[in-house]
């Protein structure tokens, strides 16, 4: 690939960036990769590196005319997830962590890491990738730089990140700060040893230094924990930066919704991975004379405007999508956008004619497939033919929805924030907080059954504030306080109302109780008509849900039964629920906020308990 050899690089100094030019030095002579390159970002490099990923057998290119410029992956069967077990936040001080997070010493960790990354990249290429978060011409940029042993993770980044030389040069000129993130797939070549598909490591760490505002990953491919910018940049890392700069970084997407009186609303979203936030991102709404536009649907940088508004911007530039479930009848427009191509997928099925499925994604199931694991596929296979976990990479300006907002600096204003789970009982489909500290609790104490998203057990409840528990960047009481008192900054009158949905509730005979998916404008329409103070709602002691009526129905073919159960708040639930929110919050000790431990007891009193 035409790479020139470490020293000669290192010495050319390929940046007038003193402190960058330090670090890749620093970090070639401890990895000690065979050459190293400066990731330029171009159409041309993005060529040449997928063209080599499928010489070396890491990718297969798809059927240009179904997926143009297209690529799947298949990953080592034990890298498919984020590990949050092997995820550390090092602070200085283990309270800082708080005990959300798994803590080590920053000097102890520093060791073990040196350890790790030395001689980790021989035999491999190292690439620089200097990239920012958000927009380049924001009045402060976020910038990073990954180094990274993995062609995957370049091609990935290119797709998930503003990258390359036009990112360089604006860091060089203004010698700006970056957040150093060095990932390493841990697998060393000795010489003349032949690489597999999917290089990677059994012992796997995802470390991030929060004062330092560094990242170290060593051992896995997979996106979540090898693309740097996304979870361990944007969300960990971010969330720190933001506590000290008086910012949000959060785990939400961002739609802008048009009503039929073309009044226009912005609103966010935080739900657990899995959890319904790219289909919510790309609606297609099904009442008539309702638009919806996408800015973002995983994160969100939230910051108060001039006027004490709540602004948001996706620091993102691609989808990084769960496929299962994705399909032309769920969301045809990530469908879309994905069929433009320049996609790259990870451990979904290929079809015969050299296209990808996945379940859902068809009504009807192919025949023969190729699954993600390489093997014969049929319907009769008693095993899914694509990864529960996995996932298309896209870039976001392919969707056909994409507001023209996603591109402005100032962001958007949000006039409603949703916080959402995967219940089968217990959470309405809908429920308005009483008031903002309300919504806050609200937050703090959402609960969902774990996904596939994470490697662990599916399927079991756990307490997930604000969807920010795997990505919180400090300690977690700090974090709710963070919330509450940023929010003093706030014109309150311009505050966004906050709701809890759940799309996942489930009926006696074990199916859904809602529809979901494109139906869900149904529940937006009530948001805003409840911003507006138009719709009707039921005080209970949770909160107030849709009144009889208020939630519009027209054209949806949906029982009476499943609705009540959907919308039920049902007092023998909420005993457990209520008990469950206490343990929870008494694992917060000390550092839980004195006013979301009043709306606890707010809470239980108005259930006369
Ligand atoms: P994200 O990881 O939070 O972005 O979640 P996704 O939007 O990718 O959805 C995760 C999984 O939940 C996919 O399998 C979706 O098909 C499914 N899903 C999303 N929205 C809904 C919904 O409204 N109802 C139901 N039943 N499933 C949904
Ligand atoms: P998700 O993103 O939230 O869309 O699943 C990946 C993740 O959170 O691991
Ligand atoms: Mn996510
Ligand atoms: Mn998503």
């Amino acid at each position: 690939m035409g790479h020139a050899p470490v020293q000669e690089i290192v010495e050319q100094a390929m940046t007038t960036h003193k402190g960058l030019a330090a670090w890749v030095g620093e970090v070639a002579a401890l990895t000690l990769p065979d050459h190293i390159r400066w990731v330029d970002g171009s159409v041309e490099e993005q060529a040449l590196l997928t063209d080599h990923l499928v010489a070396e057998g890491t990718l297969t290119r798809l059927n240009p005319e179904l997926f143009p410029n297209s690529f799947a992956a298949f990953s080592d069967p034990k890298d498919v997830a984020r590990v949050e077990g092997r995820t550390f936040i090092c602070s200085e001080n283990e309270r800082d962590a708080g005990f959300t997070n798994n803590w080590m010493d920053p000097a102890a960790m520093k060791d073990i890491l040196n350890e790790k990354f030395a001689g980790s990249m021989r035999g491999r290429t190292m690439f620089v990738i200097p990239f920012v978060m958000g927009p380049l011409d924001a009045e402060d940029p976020k910038f990073g730089v990954e180094i990274t042993d993995s062609a995957y993770v370049v091609a990935s980044m290119r797709i998930m990140a503003n990258i390359g030389t036009d990112v360089l040069r604006k860091m060089e000129d203004t010698n700006a700060f970056f957040v150093p993130a060095l990932h390493s797939v841990g697998a060393p070549l000795a010489p003349g040893e032949a690489d597999v598909a999917w290089p990677c490591n059994e012992e796997k760490w995802i470390v991030h230094f929060p004062e330092e505002r560094s990242i170290f990953s060593f051992g896995s491919g997979y996106g979540g924990n090898a693309l740097l910018g996304k979870k361990c940049f944007a969300l960990r890392i971010a969330s720190v930066m933001a506590r000290d700069e008086g910012w949000l970084a959060e785990h939400m997407l961002i739609l802008k919704l048009t009503s039929p009186a073309d009044k226009t609303y912005h609103v966010a979203a935080a739900f657990p991975s899995a959890c319904g936030k790219t289909n919510l991102a790309l609606l297609e709404p099904t009442l008539p004379g309702w638009k919806a536009e996408t800015l973002g649907d995983d994160i969100n940088w939230m910051r108060f405007g001039k006027e004490g508004e709540l602004r948001a911007v996706n620091p993102e530039a691609g989808l990084f999508g769960v496929a299962p479930g994705t399909g032309w009848h769920t969301n045809p427009n990530a469908m879309a956008a994905i069929s433009k191509g320049n996609s790259i997928f990870t451990n979904v099925a290929l079809t015969d004619d050299g296209g990808v499925w996945w379940e859902g994604m068809t009504k009807e199931v192919p025949t023969h497939l190729t699954d993600w694991q390489g093997n014969d596929w049929t319907p009769e296979s008693d095993r899914p033919a694509a990864h529960p976990n996995s996932r298309f990479c896209t870039p976001i300006d392919q969707v056909d929805m994409l507001s023209k907002d996603y591109f402005n600096p100032e962001g958007v204003e949000i006039n409603a924030i949703l916080f959402g789970g995967r219940r089968k009982t217990t959470i309405p489909l809908v429920t308005q907080a009483r008031d903002w500290t309300h919504g806050i609790f609200m937050g703090s104490t959402l609960s969902s059954e774990t996904t596939a998203a994470a490697t662990g057990a599916v399927g079991v409840v756990r307490r997930d504030p604000m969807a920010m528990l795997p990505f919180i960047g400090y300690d977690a009481g700090d974090y709710l306080k963070h919330w509450i008192d940023l929010s003093a900054k706030a014109d309150q009158a311009r505050l966004p109302k906050i709701f809890l949905v759940n799309w996942f509730r489930r009926t006696a005979d074990g199916g859904f109780a809602w529809p979901g998916f494109g139906e869900n404008t149904r529940v937006l329409k009530w948001v805003v008509d409840r911003i507006e103070g138009t719709a009707e709602a039921v005080e209970t002691p949770i909160g107030f849900v849709p009144a009889v009526g208020s939630l519009d129905l027209t054209g949806l073919d949906v029982s009476p039964a499943d609705l009540a159960d959907a919308l039920r708040v049902e007092p023998s639930e909420w005993e457990s629920e209520l008990a469950g929110i206490q343990e929870w919050y008494a694992r917060f000790g000390d550092s839980l906020p004195e006013q979301l431990a009043e709306e606890l007891k707010d809470l239980k009193a108005r259930f006369g308990a």
